[in-house]
């Protein structure tokens, strides 16, 4: 059984609370219970996890590059927050690490400020998701499916 790992960055941990008009009602738990359901018709294991810190998520990324190289690992579905935006260090981290990622963002961020249009995951990424609200996640774990389905054939 492969695990899929999902990674969200900081201010994650608010969801539910944080710009509802943005985000929506759901809390992160709520995200982590869609996954799950997401996860089992297609055999895979979830590891779901939320950090505030930048380096937090640098290790994850390496760690995941190491389970992947390994094959216990699908792929890795980040939403990193704001450090889209801004972390050279997540880009190096995804490029080094060789790992698969989609990158998720609940909110479209291109209908949103200039300064949430540019990422520096993107260019790293295998797929790009936006705008879908928590939806995406469970879609996000369905396409790593079918990415891993391509890849067996
Ligand atoms: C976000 C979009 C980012 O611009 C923002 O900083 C977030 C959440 C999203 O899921 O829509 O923290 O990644």
């Amino acid at each position: 059984m492969k695990t899929v790992l999902i990674l969200n960055g900081p201010n994650l941990n608010l969801l539910g609370t944080r710009e509802p008009q943005v985000y929506g009602a759901h809390t992160l738990a709520d995200v982590q219970a869609l996954c799950q359901q997401a996860c089992a018709p297609h055999g895979f294991a979830l590891d779901f996890r939320q950090s505030n810190h930048e380096g937090e998520l640098v290790d994850w990324i390496h760690e995941a590059g190491r389970a992947q190289a390994a094959g216990t690992l699908a792929g890795v579905i980040l939403n990193a927050g704001a450090y889209t935006h801004t972390s050279i260090a997540l880009h190096d981290a995804i490029k080094g690490a060789g790992v698969t990622v989609i990158e998720l963002h609940i909110s479209n961020v291109f209908a949103r400020e200039a300064f949430r249009h540019h990422s520096y995951i993107s260019p790293v990424a295998r797929a790009v998701m936006c705008g879908l609200g928590v939806a995406g996640y469970p879609l996000a774990v369905a396409a790593l499916a079918q990415l891993q389905a391509g890849a067996s054939q």
